[in-house]
């Protein structure tokens, strides 16, 4: 059995030759019984400090030895090695190549290293780590340099960073294909068109019609970014949704007989309150009558229904359903149509005016209600979009003035 003294000096090429049979690049060179981990079988003398330590770590940290043998870790650690075991060698639970490479690197120059990985299994996950050789005051001899493993977790901020550049890369998209043909028609009419009166009054009904889909974009956009920054300020004026389901079902009607498709209203017999901003909820309702026009107009019938219920945990609410007997949407498309910019057909909905951005502003609208957006849909059989909205009750309602 070795004595710590013994282990003391040989530990560099032991740890050496361990990290090279782990990491692949066993030599030679290295003899087998180098690498019995024998100070395994001692438990390192402050490991419950070390360990009641680390426990009060927010993020995952691990600490080892100088032979790469676990000391302690923390629970937050299991998720991102769930085969740590004290006094194993770490290298068996944590196979991330770019990790193990910085423990050495680490353990080789006592100094601090910093490294990035990204895991695949069981999640797309992309972590930073920091491998920090410390030394510990008033413990004697090899147990006194021990290896503080720390983690973050960088997958919201680089999920952040793909959204941005996503959605600049969308926008942008959606404006240049408008504007570039404004600058097709300009050119048209400066040139071969010049003399052409009827070419001119049919560029010129294109050229308006581009222009106000870029205005629309514009006006989607600023509203979207105007809901989120004040997402955390609930609406507190009493608002009864009766009325503002009627103005919305009378402002689609054109729209409703351009496209023969009857609309059909059902509603409650008592007022329906809620505490929000009728703006807000008039423009959410308003665009999902519209896409069960635009959309479902094949249905030739669309029902609007407003009324009261529960939600899960039985908490009153009320519920504007609107429901279209159109083709309806695959299941796949459900969990990705609130997203900006999200098209089921995208070529359908440019043709018909539309920008991907009108669920987007729906969820934000009803989030910042604390209500919910449910979709339900058979294809070819329509679809049902729901409106949930808390209603307002004695405790909710800080005397607001119905609107
Ligand atoms: N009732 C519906 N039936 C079938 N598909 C629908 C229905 N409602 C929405 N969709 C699909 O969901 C997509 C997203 O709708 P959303 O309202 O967000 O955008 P849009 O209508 O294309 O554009 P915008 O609302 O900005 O004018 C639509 O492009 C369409 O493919
Ligand atoms: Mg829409």
């Amino acid at each position: 059995m070795a004595t710590d003294d013994d282990l003391l000096k040989s530990w560099p090429s032991r740890l050496q030759g361990a990290w090279q049979v782990l990491a692949g690049q066993s030599s030679n060179a290295v003899r087998p019984e180098s690498l019995v981990f024998s100070n395994r079988a001692k438990e390192h003398p402050q490991a419950p400090l070390i360990e009641s330590l680390i426990a009060g770590v927010p993020g995952a940290a691990i600490v080892l030895d100088q032979d790469g043998g676990v000391i302690a870790f923390n629970e937050a650690a299991r998720s991102i090695a769930p085969a740590l075991r004290r006094g194993e060698p770490a290298l068996i639970s944590l196979r991330m190549p770019e990790l193990v490479d910085a423990i050495r690197r680490a353990s080789k120059s006592h100094e601090p290293q910093r490294v990035e990985f990204f895991e695949r299994v069981p999640l797309d996950r992309w972590f930073e780590a920091f491998v920090v050789p410390v030394k510990l005051a008033g413990v004697a001899g090899w147990h006194a340099e021990i290896l503080l493993l720390t983690f973050n977790d960088l997958s919201p901020l680089r999920r952040v960073e793909e959204m941005r550049a996503d959605f600049v890369a969308n926008a942008s998209h959606e404006l240049r294909t408008p504007l570039a043909a404004l600058l097709g028609f300009i050119e048209t009419l400066q040139g071969p068109a010049k003399n052409d009166a009827v070419a001119r009054e049919k560029f010129l009904g294109i050229m308006q019609q581009q222009a106000a889909r870029m205005a629309r974009l514009i006006d989607d956009l600023l509203s979207l970014s105007r809901i989120e920054l004040n997402a955390h300020l609930q609406p507190n004026v009493a608002v009864d949704l009766a009325p503002i389901v009627r103005q919305v079902a009378d402002g689609l009607q054109t729209l409703a007989r351009d496209r023969a498709v009857e609309i059909k209203l059902t509603m409650p017999p008592e007022p329906l309150v809620v505490l929000g901003d009728r703006d807000e909820l008039i423009r959410a309702l308003e665009n999902l009558v519209e896409n069960a026009l635009k959309y479902g107009e094949a249905g030739k019938r669309v029902e609007i229904t407003l009324s009261r219920a529960a939600t899960r945990t039985g908490s009153p609410e009320a519920r504007i359903a609107v429901r279209d007997y159109g083709p309806g949407i695959a299941p796949e498309h459900l969990p990705r149509l609130t997203e900006r910019f999200y098209r089921v057909d995208v070529a359908d909905s440019r043709a018909q005016g539309g920008t991907g951005l009108g669920l987007a502003l729906v969820k934000h609208v009803l989030n910042r209600h604390g209500g919910r957006l449910s979709v339900d849909s058979t294809p070819g059989q329509g679809a049902t979009f729901v409106m949930h909205v808390p209603l307002r009750t004695a405790d909710s309602a800080p005397g607001g003035e119905l609107s």
